[in-house]
């Protein structure tokens, strides 16, 4: 990787062994962008690349020419008021009530390495040679503000990390009211745009559209990253797809209310901006003051959907998550809420750990329930002490007694939250995000605590860390199952209002940063009623994520697929959960439940008592199998090889870095009768090497990867005669809600 400045033409080229980012200073000190896409050569200046013509009804810089016009020239943070017509990546209120401003080259510095995003999660170097950091400084000199681009490039090649910061070294206060991570001009609209949106328990579906003149836009205003859509958006070639073509991932890591834009304009060029949602956004930077943005980070690749996600899995899994779990293979736990909800006593928790102890399982997960007056969802919240009538000897006796059984231990938190019914809330009940003398609107009866109060940061620390301390916990699950209304801080002044949701997010990471260095051992899953914060932030504190409260094995399907595009599999996590579903009534095969699960953190969510002998037999030989292949399975180059956006068949695989195994899982919704032949062509395998294909631990036949890869393994079976290439007609009668693992060695 290289970081290259041009002194002459002021032009700056920043490369790697696959991508090429070139920008330059504008005639009027402004940065353009130039290109970024697959690497090119390096060269003094591209002024080709400058499209700066006269046009009808432009707007332009300079008294007395018709060339440099912002509107029509590339910019990297654009600004909006001086002749760029599209919208901006800043907006900043100054005293005199402008929000013009002019923020003009006036140096950079090159650094090895990657510099700490202060308070905020980002994407880490462990050597100086993992990656180069440009800095550029900007300053609008009528406000004395200075913006830094920061751009890292990694060694590993295709990504970019962006992020910008704000110093206010002016006169005056202003009010930063619109500050993107990244602003990222391309120069035509002839891609698809594809976000990853749904609702509660249908999580990060797949939603394709070609772009067009206008806007596109997701984001979220509810607090949290959401359930509706997620910070991630790819941009790529219309006939790009999995393994081939241009794409573009825009991922923004936060966790908080985001805006993920694309704005073409008349001239079909293509602006993206992401990073915090600018709607009731309002940062007071006081002389002297920085704001940091959030890191935005942008994967380019000409190889497909899949290597793009790759690349997203290698950079998230290695250099995002951190700490002791990052390259540990996660414990199978077992997780009593759908087993009992709230109905349990230590009776009936511990013969749940016991069946799950029977069957090899690792880890048992107490859930909500466990404190102060908590039987239902409308009482407890924020007073973290065990309910001693339901476990008289407090977590730390629970917790003994399990690992006296040779399992680990974990415990559920709601950390973020009240209930009006709660020890907390009498106490301190200007403690919650609220206005004075207004109405307080609830969700599931409770209140959210105003984590940009640090002594309420500081309170909730002291609670978790007394029950952490004294307890042997190994993990913790860490929710949020409301949105937040009326984001109101008591404690700051009017002018600050604007940075209550921003604050609020800077205290999670900060409670976050503090248990996660207190308690380096634990394991902490984030949750968010399911997967309504499953980004990037989080997975910087903790390496896994609840992706779904819907456990359904159809329905997880399409959520981990969907998930599978950005964030690695080792941070999915996903369980076996008891039939008929409880989220839509469902059955399906224990092992189709396991299948898919498998392809993730991997636990259950059921009293195992009450399954059948033969299917508490099956259990064990699904953690087994777990066990022996969750390495490859969670840290795997995964494959994504049908979509079940597209059709009755699912299939993915994970392939190990040395490509000596890989595991194929395929997905069938519904049985046919009489169906044709499918072959399922596999991808990353070694085309020379000879792979024994097993499926159930027998083996049925020995295939090249240049087979595998080009002939296929098939798979749909045709309702009798379910064969293997070279294997002869089996009979295997199919059924609905069928799956099938394959392992290749
Ligand atoms: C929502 C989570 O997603 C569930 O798994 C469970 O922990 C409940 N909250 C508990 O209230």
């Amino acid at each position: 990787m290289s970081i290259t400045f041009h002194e002459t033409s002021r032009t700056f080229h920043l490369s790697d062994s696959k991508i090429s980012y070139i920008m330059t200073v504008l005639p009027n000190g402004h940065m353009g962008q130039l290109y970024f896409g697959k690497r090119i050569h390096q060269k003094e200046e591209y002024p080709y690349l400058l499209e700066m013509v006269p046009r009808p009804m432009g707007s332009y810089v300079f008294e007395g020419e018709r060339t440099l016009s912002l509107e029509h020239v590339k910019q990297e943070y654009g600004v909006y008021g001086s002749s760029d017509y599209r919208f901006p990546a800043v907006e900043i209120l100054q005293e005199n009530g402008s929000r013009i401003v002019d923020f003009r080259y006036k140096g950079h510095t090159v650094t090895a390495g990657k510099p700490e995003l202060k308070g905020l999660p980002a994407t880490y170097t462990e050597k100086d040679e993992e990656a180069e950091t440009l800095t550029v400084v900007l300053e609008d000199e009528e406000t004395g503000v200075e913006l830094e681009l920061l751009y890292t490039l990694f060694a590993e090649g295709g990504i970019l990390a962006r992020s910008a910061r704000f110093v206010n070294r002016g006169g005056s206060a202003v009010h930063l009211l619109k500050a993107m991570s990244l602003c990222m001009d391309l120069p035509d609209c002839e891609y698809d745009w594809i976000q990853f949106s749904g609702a509660w328990a249908r999580e990060r579906h797949v939603k394709e559209r070609r772009l067009e003149q206008g806007i596109q836009a997701v984001g979220s205003m509810r607090g949290h990253s959401s359930h509706e859509h997620n910070p991630f958006i790819v941009l790529k070639r219309p006939a790009a797809d999995e393994f081939q073509g241009e794409v573009i991932g825009f991922s923004l890591v936060y966790s908080g209310n985001f805006l993920a834009q694309a704005e073409v304009d008349a001239h079909d060029t293509t602006r993206v901006l992401l990073g915090i949602h600018p709607e009731w956004f309002d940062w007071k930077l006081e002389l002297g003051e920085e704001f940091q943005t959030p890191e935005a980070v942008m994967v380019y690749t000409s190889g497909g959907l899949n290597d793009m996600s790759q690349t997203f899995h290698r950079l998230y899994c290695k250099r995002l998550a951190r700490g002791y779990w990052r390259d540990r293979a996660r414990p199978v736990l077992i997780n009593n809420w759908e087993a009992t909800y709230m109905d349990f006593d230590e009776e009936k928790l511990l013969s749940i750990a016991g069946k799950a102890k029977e069957s090899g399982i690792e880890l048992f997960v107490l859930d909500d329930g466990w404190f102060g007056a908590r039987r239902d969802d409308t009482a407890g919240l924020g007073d973290w002490k065990p309910n001693t009538e339901l476990l008289p000897k407090g977590i730390t006796g629970l917790a003994e007694k399990i690992e006296g059984m040779g399992m680990k231990f974990g415990l559920w938190f709601e950390p973020e939250m009240v209930n009006k019914n709660s020890e907390l809330f009498r106490a301190h009940p200007d403690w919650i995000l609220a206005v004075p003398g207004r109405s307080q609107s609830q969700g599931r009866y409770q209140y959210v605590l105003d984590f940009s109060r640090k002594e309420v940061v500081d309170y909730i620390y002291g609670s978790m860390a007394d029950i952490l301390g004294n307890a042997k916990v190994s993990y913790v699950k860490w929710d949020m199952n409301r949105s937040i209304t009326e984001c109101y801080c008591a404690a700051l002044p009017a002018d600050r209002q604007g940075e209550v949701f921003h604050r609020y997010i800077l205290g999670v990471y900060d409670l976050y940063e503090r248990l996660t260095a207190a308690f380096p051992h634990i394991l902490f899953e984030s949750c968010a009623s399911g997967g309504a914060r499953f980004d990037p932030g989080l997975l910087y504190y903790a390496p896994q994520a609840w992706a779904s409260d819907d456990s359904d094995a159809i329905e997880r399907l399409k959520i981990q697929y969907g998930t599978s595009y950005c964030y690695p599999i080792s941070s999915i996590g996903a369980h076996v959960s008891a039939v008929p579903n409880h989220q839509v009534m469902r059955s399906t095969p224990l092992s189709a439940r396991a299948d898919v699960a498998c392809f993730g953190t991997f636990g259950y969510e059921l009293d195992l008592n009450r399954l059948t002998e033969e299917e508490q037999e099956e259990v064990r030989r699904q953690v087994e199998f777990m066990k022996k292949y969750r390495g490859l399975l969670q840290f795997g180059r995964f494959y994504r090889l049908k979509s079940p956006f597209e059709g009755n068949v699912t299939a993915w695989m994970s392939v190990s870095e040395d490509r000596e195994k890989a595991i194929v899982g395929w997905y069938r919704i519904l049985n046919g009768a009489n169906m044709p032949y499918t072959r399922l062509k596999l991808a990353g395998l070694d085309e020379e090497r000879l792979y024994t294909v097993y499926e159930d631990g027998k083996k049925q036949g020995a295939f090249y990867g240049d087979e595998l890869m080009n002939v296929g393994l098939i798979t749909t079976d045709t309702s009798a005669g379910d064969v293997l290439p070279g294997l002869g007609q089996g009979l295997h009668m199919g059924k609905d809600f069928d799956s099938r693992i394959f392992v290749l060695e």
